[in-house]
């Protein structure tokens, strides 16, 4: 998406506005089913960007999708997903968001505690002669060294089965009737940019894997998660897509016993085929500091307030500017409502800018703190350019509510 291109988006459809680049979805998308090819399956991450175009861009990109609640079944069902294409994730599913997903018939639920395994065998049970496919989250404890907000898989995190009890749970899986436990599943944490943390916890995995088969259980796949990084700012990442599926697949080996390897990507599919369009509201100047005040606020875009982190910041417009270094600030009232720092650009009231690399966890993240309506979103596709959801309107906030005023 060039700079004229985008200029033209928000013109035409104001901002602030989130604009989603298809190819750059699709080259993602595609880099995954490549080089996994037949040993393994890609399940988009809903929870990285649940636009209901993008999912069905994504769907028709040849991946399944990783759901964490009934929202988001809905959402995939609702953009042409297909259930047998769906896995489960998440610690806390609801017993109706399990009974959601049993009627629907996806491809796996991704089983965190003993408790929830007892669940699922009551809601099978219930339901006479219904099988659950079943693959159980196994927490390892490893640090994947990453912000500690996104760190998964160490034995202080909540989520997973304790390694020491992942063995007896998954006999106690295989034995039930109304489950048929098909794989083991592993989530070591998000922006993960090298492989060792990654196959030290496959090899735990396969490990398992080898201990259930002796016993004449069959783990037909492993499902390493998500989690690949991609870094916020402008650098590269350090690890590529066929590089980080190359070590893993290396690791679990050909032939016709080798398990088939199971992902669940949401940054690196969408986060650098987003930006955040807003636009510049005024220049102030307090004691030391230059504030350019923006019209996206920490509401639309959380990630700079949540995690610190750093997106890139490219000015649309041309011509004159204050050149200076800026602090983009948002016009929410918490000092926390910074989207960038020490921003080095001539700027002018008026201008156009673009935060980079927020096609995850950016919309997605929304709310609408300080009544603000949330922004819209367009899918530019070559030279086609279209609206995926209109912005927010005032009154439909409150709607519901006045339905119910007192
Ligand atoms: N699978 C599971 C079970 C997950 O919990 C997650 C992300 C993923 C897959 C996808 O991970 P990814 O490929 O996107 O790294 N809001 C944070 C990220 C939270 C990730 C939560 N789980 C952020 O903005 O950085």
């Amino acid at each position: 998406m060039d700079d004229s291109q985008l200029l033209q988006i928000a013109e035409r459809f104001g901002t602030p506005c989130y604009v989603y680049d298809a190819e750059c979805i699709r080259r993602n998308s595609a880099a995954y089913r490549d080089a996994l090819g037949q040993r393994g399956r890609a399940f988009y991450a809903v929870k990285a960007n649940s636009n209901l175009s993008v999912l069905r861009l994504i769907a028709g990109a040849g991946l399944g999708f990783d759901i964490v609640s009934g929202g988001e079944l809905a959402r995939v069902l609702a953009a042409g997903g297909a259930p047998e294409d769906i896995v489960f994730s998440g610690v806390g599913k609801h017993p109706d968001e399990l009974a959601q997903a049993l009627d629907a018939g996806i491809a796996c639920f991704n089983i965190e505690s003993a408790a929830e395994l007892k669940l699922l065998i009551m809601l099978t049970t219930d339901r006479l002669g219904s099988r659950a496919p079943v693959a159980l989250r196994i927490n390892p404890d490893i640090d994947a060294h990453t912000h500690p907000h996104i760190t998964t898989g160490r034995a202080e995190d909540k989520f997973g089965i304790p390694a020491a009890e992942a063995l007896d749970l998954c006999r106690q899986a295989a034995a039930s009737p109304g489950i048929e436990l098909i794989g083991l599943s592993c989530h070591l944490g998000s922006q993960i940019d090298q492989t060792a943390p990654l196959t030290r916890a496959l090899e735990k995995m396969l490990e398992l894997r080898a201990t259930l088969r002796a016993e004449g259980v069959a783990i037909g796949h492993i499902d390493m998660g998500g989690g690949l990084a991609v870094p916020d700012g402008t650098s590269a990442p350090t690890l590529a897509i066929p590089d980080y599926i190359g070590a893993l697949l290396d690791l679990i080996g050909e032939g016709d016993d080798a398990p088939e390897l199971w992902l669940e990507p949401g940054r690196s599919i969408t986060a650098d085929a987003g930006a955040l369009l807003t636009r510049v509201l005024l220049l102030k100047h307090n004691w030391a500091r230059n504030f350019a005040v923006v019209d996206a606020a920490m509401n639309d875009l959380m990630r700079p307030a949540l995690y610190s982190a750093v997106h890139a910041v490219r000015r649309l417009t041309q011509g004159e500017g204050d050149a200076r270094i800026w602090q983009i600030a948002g016009p929410v009232c918490e000092s926390t409502d910074m989207l960038a720092h020490d921003i080095e650009l001539p700027l002018a009231p008026g201008d156009i800018l673009a935060l980079e690399r927020t096609g995850a966890y950016g919309f997605s993240m929304s709310s609408n703190y300080n009544a603000r309506a949330r922004p819209c979103e367009a899918l530019v596709d070559g030279g086609d350019c279209r609206l995926v959801r209109p912005r927010e309107t005032q009154e439909e906030l409150f709607a519901s509510e006045l339905e119910h005023l007192l």
